[in-house]
């Protein structure tokens, strides 16, 4: 058998169509009912024997791609080869597509492909549910897109439940200048929580839950349903660090968008069209930042 040389995977972007957040639990993490959705947003994540750890990176907004170790990618080759008692000698070449610190969970898709392509290339043969754990240590949105489709994530988000999709559904993403930090959202949501009078604990916070109109929109494929259905709790957070989103997200809409939201944390906003050729119109009169994109989109796939 020979050695192989270099492995690529390429792993989707995700939009949370539902996110429902929970009280502040006692290790600072929310519960969560997260409704995860692939989109055809890909980055593109290459393994190659090297004589040390290294991370290079290529494509759109690189210059903001930690090329440390601190980059999750990076963390999930070292925790794949520590798993298997040996030193992580790999090159990971990231081509990003996917918006960087953008709400689309980039990185966290970089994280997964780049187990994928590890195991790949060592010939580790870590089962689905090895990998999948060690996606969860590496973050709550890791998970996901190693699964691609639609899941439904509970607990911090990263215990999955696959979920029926009945069509495509045709997406516009617009990027905003500079990314949000995932806890600082998550801090302004609590802080608001708490100047609303209702509090931000689990205690008082209801229990986050799936809307069951909106997994009947997703089944049936129903953009003008799911359109309707959209929610996510961590909007007015984003909103309240970055309020001109508020203007965004009225722009899209404007244009001809059923419905617009803040991808998961944000910044970035999604717009659901009525079908791609809408898409395509809203995306020129939004202008050069926005993306057009369609999901389901399959899960992290080694590229042959
Ligand atoms: O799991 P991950 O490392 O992606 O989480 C990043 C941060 O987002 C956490 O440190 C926490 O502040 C926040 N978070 C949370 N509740 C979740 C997921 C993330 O509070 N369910």
């Amino acid at each position: 058998m020979t050695a192989l040389t270099a492995v690529t995977v390429r792993v989707p972007a995700k939009v949370n169509v539902q996110l429902a957040v929970g009280g502040r639990r006692p290790d600072g993490f929310h519960d969560l009912a997260n409704v995860f959705l692939a989109v055809g947003l890909y980055d593109r994540v290459t393994a190659s024997p090297a004589e040390e750890l290294r991370i290079t990176a290529a494509g759109r907004d690189v210059a903001s791609v930690p090329l440390d170790a601190s980059n999750l990618a990076a963390r999930a080759a070292a925790l794949l080869a520590g798993r298997y008692g040996f030193e992580p000698k790999v090159r990971l070449h990231i081509e990003k597509d996917i918006p960087v610190a953008g709400g689309m969970a980039g990185g966290s898709a970089d994280a997964a492909a780049a187990l994928v392509a590890c195991d790949e290339l060592w010939g580790t043969g870590a089962s689905r549910a090895e990998l999948l754990g060690m996606c969860a240590e590496l973050g709550s949105d890791v998970p996901f897109p190693l699964v691609g489709g639609a899941a439904l994530g509970v607990g911090r988000g990263e215990l999955l439940t696959p979920l029926e999709v009945g069509g495509a559904f045709h997406w516009v993403f617009v990027a905003a200048l500079g990314g949000l930090s995932t806890p600082e959202v998550y801090r302004a949501c609590d802080r608001l929580r708490r100047e609303s009078g209702d509090g931000d604990t689990v205690a008082e916070v209801a229990a986050p839950a799936a809307a069951p109109a909106l997994l009947a929109a997703l089944a049936g494929g129903d953009a003008y349903a799911l359109a309707g259905a959209l929610a996510n709790d961590l909007q007015d957070a984003a909103l309240s660090l970055r309020p001109e989103l508020a203007e965004t997200l009225r722009a899209g809409v404007a244009a001809g968008a059923l419905a617009g939201i803040v991808s998961g944390s944000g910044p970035t906003c999604a717009f659901l069209a009525p079908d791609g050729d809408t898409a395509a119109k809203i995306a020129a009169t939004l202008g050069p930042s926005a993306r057009v994109a369609a999901s389901p989109a399959e899960g992290a796939t080694i590229v042959p």
